[in-house]
């Protein structure tokens, strides 16, 4: 409570209006962290149902079957967003409750659902902004292979085909990808991720599939949407070295191509970052001809998505990167329930980065937001830590803006708390609480701030 008075002092400085008319400012959620209803209607099972329940890898045994039940609960959760004056939504579609054997037999009750859903959406005047792929793969496919056979490429665009015609008359706005960084390398690399793989040849095939289905991705919705605004995101922290030393600067540098430039670059048309990672030339073996020219794609706009920053140190023993991050906890720093710093000028320099590539045409801030340990008292819960933390970062994003940057809007990740992947539900990272018991909603301070930003009040 004592932190709240000097929280809300600096909010005062932040004005919506400071930021320009056209600003698009909203929520972000993804399916599997908020719908719950993981067998229901038809949906087929995703690699994330399989990874939480049957592998039992998460954080005290935790799973997403119910998580907040947005499934059912989405027109008094969209009431909620309303009253709370957001006008952008960002959520996205579980694609095995579409095709819930990835490909082939359609699920209509799943098609339904995304229908009402947007409708929904539309009638309480909130833009609706869909990521085609947030990281539920159906299960099906990843018994063939999942990311790293390259027959995705051919299953991903049947998806995605009958997502931008059955919707486009009613979505706008699109992201192909979320963060192909963090579900091909903790997915497919690290194995902390569904599907829990450990594999350098498995994280090369992967990512050299995920950008090709990045880009495809664009060309099908734009060539049955030309008038839709089409993007991807991608996760991004701002690097530096640790020490002063040479080798450390160069471990900084590698890790910042392998972290901010190996999906990014390739789809602006300047291919993958071999020259700062040479291990990662190995991919060329899953090249075919041509494939250079598919990589790239015109985005109308480029998600970018920040938390943090990292600081790099030399590692001898660091197979291929001979890097690592030196974690925030053992850097005495102000930091987020994940360890995570919090470190507001990272997401300028993040911005100032993205902004310098010529093929940038304009940026939305995807996702920003942090988890605190929240605590309820009388009903209410007080989280100043968060509103000083959203603050902060969003003055960064108007100093970027008044400097000339092509960011055109910000969204905060998240609305309401949901599982936090291989966190399970620990991190709460909402603008509105959920008693996952009780499935009761009590909007925050932060929720309570950013609405009265969005009014101006
Ligand atoms: C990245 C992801 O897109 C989202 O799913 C996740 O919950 C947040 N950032 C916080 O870690």
């Amino acid at each position: 409570m004592e932190h709240e008075p000097a929280a809300t002092q600096h909010t005062h400085e932040l004005r919506r209006e400071s930021f320009g008319k056209e600003f698009a400012w909203g929520v972000s959620t993804a399916a599997y962290q908020i719908e719950g209803a993981h067998d229901a209607d038809g949906k087929g099972p995703s690699i994330w149902d399989e990874f939480t329940n049957t592998k039992k890898k998460i954080l005290r045994g935790n799973h997403a079957n119910h998580t907040c039940d947005f499934y059912n609960r989405y027109p008094a959760d969209l009431d909620l967003m309303k009253a709370m004056q957001i006008p952008n939504f960002r959520f996205s579609f579980s694609w095995p409750r579409i095709l819930p054997e990835g490909i082939g037999s359609v699920n209509q009750k799943g098609l339904d659902y995304y229908d009402r859903l947007i409708d929904n959406c539309l009638a309480r005047g909130i833009e609706p902004w869909v990521t085609l792929y947030h990281w539920d793969l159906p299960a099906a496919l990843e018994r063939k292979g999942g990311w790293a056979n390259r027959d995705i490429v051919g299953w991903f665009t049947e998806y995605v085909q009958l997502c931008a015609s059955r919707y486009g008359d009613r979505v706008r706005q699109w992201m192909v990808l979320n963060e192909p960084m963090a579900f091909v390398g903790a997915g497919y690399f690290l194995g902390i991720h569904a599907p829990g793989r450990r594999s350098i040849n498995g994280f090369l095939a992967a990512t050299h599939h995920a950008t090709l289905c990045q880009a495809e991705g664009g060309r099908i919705l734009k060539g049955i949407l030309p008038h839709a605004e089409v993007g991807t995101t991608f996760s991004c922290s701002h690097i530096e070295p640790f020490r002063d030393l040479p080798r450390d600067h160069k471990a900084a540098q590698r890790v910042d191509a392998l972290l901010n430039r190996l999906f990014l670059e390739p789809a602006l048309g300047l291919g993958y970052p071999f020259a700062d990672i040479p291990y990662l030339r190995r991919m060329e073996k899953y090249f075919a001809p041509g494939d250079e020219d598919l990589l790239p794609f015109d985005f109308d706009f480029i998600g970018l998505q920040n938390y943090t920053r990292e600081m790099v140190r030399f590692s001898f023993f660091t197979p291929f990167l001979q890097a690592k991050l030196v974690p925030a906890s053992k850097r005495g720093v102000e930091r987020t329930v994940m360890d995570w710093e919090v470190y507001p000028e990272s997401m300028y320099h993040m911005l100032e980065r993205f902004n310098g590539y010529a093929g940038v045409r304009k940026i939305i801030v995807t996702e920003n937001g942090s988890a605190f340990p929240d605590t309820v008292t009388n009903g209410q819960v007080h989280d100043p830590q968060r509103v000083a933390y959203l603050n902060n970062y969003l003055k960064q994003v108007l100093r970027a803006k008044q400097e000339g940057m092509k960011v055109e809007g910000y969204f905060v990740w998240t609305f309401t708390d949901n599982f936090e992947w291989a966190e399970g539900y620990h991190p709460r990272f909402g603008l509105v609480y959920v008693d996952f018991q009780t499935q009761e909603r009590i909007i925050k301070s932060s929720g309570h701030w950013y609405s009265r930003f969005l009014t101006n009040a």
